[in-house]
C-alpha cells in the first residue's frame, strides 16, 4: 500500500558538519547538496542542523564521567547539569530518524570534534544498545548516511586500505548504539590533480542524487 503524503509519518533528518573549515570544504558542500535533494523529495519534513566543525562540542570531564557512573536515581542536580548537553544531543539524535553526516578524515580517523561528539553520545543510561544484559534500542530504527573527505585513496586496491580507521570506527560505534543501516560515500584524493580531484567529487555527486531521494 502506497501512503498519500498527508499519510507519510513525520521524518527528521539530522545534519551534521564536523570540517571546522567553511571555506573550500568539500565535506560541507557534499552534505549540503544531500539536504536540499532529500528537502526536494521530502518537503515540509524536518531538518534539524548542528555545526560541530565551528561550534566545538566540550570534551568530557570529570563531573560528566561522575555523573555517568552514577545510577540516575542518584544524580544530583549539578551531576544532571553536567552532562545537561549529552542529554540535548542524545534527544536531538533521538528525535530524528535519519542522519546525514559530513566528516573529513584527520590523521586517519575522524577528527577530534567528532569524537568529543561521540563521547557525548553513548551513555550506557540512553544509548548504549545493550545495558546491564538489557536491549535498549533508541537509534536501532534510524539510518545514517556518511559523506567523507580526504586526501588520499583508502580504498580496496589502493594499498592504503588497512589505514582507514575512519569507516571501521564510525560502524563500530553506531553499532554498539544499535544502528547498523550505515551507508558511507567517500571523496577521496581531493589534493590529486584538479582533474582527478573534479572526478572525485563527481562520483560523489552522483552517488548523492541517487541515494538522497530515497534516503
Ligand atoms: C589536520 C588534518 C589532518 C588530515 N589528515 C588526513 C589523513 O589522515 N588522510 C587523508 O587522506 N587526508 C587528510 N587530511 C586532508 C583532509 O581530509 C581533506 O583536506 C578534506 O578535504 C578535509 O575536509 P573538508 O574539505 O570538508 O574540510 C587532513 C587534513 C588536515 C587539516
Amino acid at each position: 500500500m502506497t501512503l498519500s503524503t498527508s499519510q507519510a509519518p513525520h521524518r527528521c533528518l539530522l545534519h551534521l558538519d564536523a570540517s571546522p573549515r567553511h571555506d573550500g570544504s568539500f565535506s560541507r558542500q557534499l552534505s549540503q547538496i544531500f539536504v536540499s535533494l532529500w528537502q526536494q523529495a521530502n518537503p515540509n519534513h524536518d531538518i534539524v542542523y548542528r555545526d560541530i566543525g565551528t561550534s566545538p562540542i566540550p570534551h568530557i570531564d570529570e563531573s560528566w564521567v561522575a555523573t555517568y557512573e552514577a545510577e540516575p536515581e542518584q544524580r544530583t542536580p549539578q551531576m544532571q547539569a553536567a552532562i545537561a548537553l549529552s542529554d540535548t544531543l542524545i534527544d536531538e539524535l533521538m528525535a530524528a530518524d535519519c542522519y546525514v553526516f559530513g566528516i573529513p578524515m584527520y590523521n586517519l580517523t575522524v577528527p577530534s570534534s567528532f569524537k568529543a561528539y561521540i563521547d557525548q553520545i553513548a551513555r550506557r543510561d540512553r544509548t548504549l544498545h545493550l545495558n546491564n544484559g538489557t536491549l535498549q534500542e533508541p537509534l536501532q530504527a534510524k539510518k545514517l548516511m556518511v559523506i567523507t573527505t580526504r586526501k588520499f585513496n583508502y580504498r580496496p586496491g589502493s594499498g592504503r586500505e588497512d589505514r582507514d580507521f575512519l569507516q571501521p570506527y564510525l560502524t563500530a560505534i553506531f553499532n554498539i548504539l544499535g544502528l547498523t543501516d550505515i551507508t558511507y560515500i567517500h571523496a577521496d584524493r581531493l589534493a590529486s590533480d584538479p582533474a582527478e580531484q573534479q572526478q572525485s567529487m563527481n562520483d560523489a555527486m552522483t552517488a548523492i542524487h541517487r541515494l538522497a531521494p530515497i534516503f
